[in-house]
């Protein structure tokens, strides 16, 4: 028996696939490295309307397939199917789907499996309950040694109005410190090397629990003491809950990157505050100073959108503006997407056109900045962990503030940490070649 899983959206969903993966290998199921697979679990992401769209188009083509397979096990889970009226909306579109599971009902889909093969029954779960308890001991199967993704907490407060995350994740809810640290600990003793810790917005961690000691600072000192040559990165942060501590105690570990994701989303003090953000631009610079004073060489990589409801051409030129003070080392830059259910899809809409133009200013900009930034990178070294194979005898690797250099050597250097010496970049690309040097 042979599964396979599609996967959209964020790094939180690449992580749960784990998990999924791990649910189908107990029940007997192993990874298709072809099209032959008995079932097919599609993770979904509905941020966007252009993600949903692209996953719509992916189910219907399973219509032709499942007629010729009816044995075939269709599973729809994740993010897209939280959505108000959403999984009535796929039955009736979709009716060959077998499972629909909401993002926070996965812990169901053995069950589900089993129902389906003994007792020929659907199920479809997607309840609105905003904290559900978290499950700890959750088994993955983790598939991107040495890297390995860890959740410290679940679901956003936020609301910022365009985002649906909040509703289809629900309210936020940390997992113990303990949790945590135990599970960082193991990995590190598996040989994982670099640590990625997981939320809608990690600085936020713990402030769910009752107590006043677990928070995102003491969660990140503890880690950093774990013994062993690893690193830890975190995303994402919210530039509302960013603190000095915070600031401090990456600034102070040599085992926590140099590398902050911190979405400004625009740079308008006027769309900032329709969006619910909960800070202007001027405290968005102010936290980017106290960053680059304490630790000048930080990544810091940053979400855009342009055309949220109201945006005007000034608005968009105070982006562009914070756009070329900051100088992001990279950034992901999106054309805003309605999403049913959110006060901004109720706003005054701007046409695509005007959208488009602004989007392409905006990738023009940022590509200069990032193409000067990597040239900036030239001639220096850099402690880059080994991740990746791109082809015989060429790897790859991040350096510690994020940036991804590619150079050559053996495969069997995959999983250590090696010094580079910046050959060459290429707008966002960096090579280099192995060095003692420091
Ligand atoms: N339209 C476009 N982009 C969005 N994002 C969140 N919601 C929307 C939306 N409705 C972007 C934000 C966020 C990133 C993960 O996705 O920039 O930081
Ligand atoms: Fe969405 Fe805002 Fe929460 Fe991020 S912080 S998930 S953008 S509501």
């Amino acid at each position: 028996m042979f599964y396979k899983i599609n996967t959209y959206g964020c790094q939180m969903n690449v992580h749960e696939s784990e998990r999924i993966a791990k649910s189908l290998e107990k029940l007997g199921y192993t990874l298709a490295n072809d099209d032959n697979y008995d079932i097919i679990v599609f993770n979904t992401c509905c941020i966007r309307d252009t993600a949903e769209q692209k996953i719509l188009g992916h189910i219907g083509k399973l219509k032709k397939i499942k007629k010729s397979n009816p044995k075939l096990i269709i599973a729809i889970v994740g993010c897209m199917t939280g959505q108000a009226g959403k999984a009535e909306e796929l039955l009736k579109k979709y009716p060959f789907i077998d499972i629909v599971l909401g993002a926070n009902n996965l812990e169901e889909l053995e069950y589900a499996i089993l129902n389906l093969q003994t007792r020929h029954k659907k199920t479809i779960l997607t309840p609105n309950d905003e904290k559900p308890e978290i499950i700890e001991n959750i088994e993955y199967s983790r598939t991107s040694m040495p890297n390995a993704w860890v959740n410290i907490m679940y679901g956003c407060n936020n609301f910022c109005t365009y985002c649906i995350v909040p509703f289809v994740r629900g309210r936020e809810r940390s997992r113990q410190p303990q949790a945590i640290i135990s599970e960082c600990e193991s990995l590190i003793k598996e040989g994982y090397k670099e640590i990625t810790l997981l939320g809608q917005n990690v600085n936020s961690y713990g402030n769910d629990l009752d107590d006043e000691n677990i928070n995102f600072a003491n969660l990140l000192e503890s880690l950093a003491q774990i013994p062993g040559d690893h690193r830890i990165r975190f995303m994402t942060s919210h530039p509302k809950d960013l603190n000095e501590k915070v600031i401090d105690i990456i600034a102070k570990y040599d085992t926590l990157c140099k590398n902050i994701h911190l979405p400004i989303q625009s740079g308008s003090n006027k769309i900032l505050k329709d969006m619910n953000r909960h800070y202007t631009r001027e405290n968005y610079l102010e936290i980017v100073k106290k960053i680059r004073e304490k630790m000048p060489l930080c990544g810091i990589t940053t979400d855009i959108m342009v055309g949220f409801p109201g945006e005007s051409e000034e608005d968009f030129n105070d982006t562009l503006d914070i756009v070329r003070q900051v100088k992001f080392s990279g950034a992901f830059t999106y054309i805003y997407s309605p999403r049913k259910g959110t006060k901004a899809s109720l706003m005054e809409q701007i046409p695509y056109e005007i959208k488009s133009k602004r989007i392409q200013k905006l990738i023009k900009e940022q590509n200069q900045i990032t193409k000067s930034l990597s040239k900036s990178y030239e001639g220096n070294v850099y402690r880059v962990l080994v991740e990746d194979t791109k082809e015989e005898g060429n790897l790859c690797g991040r350096t510690d503030c994020g940036r991804l250099v590619t150079f050559s050597g053996s495969s069997e250097l995959v999983g250590t940490f090696k010094n580079i010496l910046i050959t060459k970049s290429q707008s966002a690309s960096l090579f280099g070649r192995i060095t003692e040097e420091k």
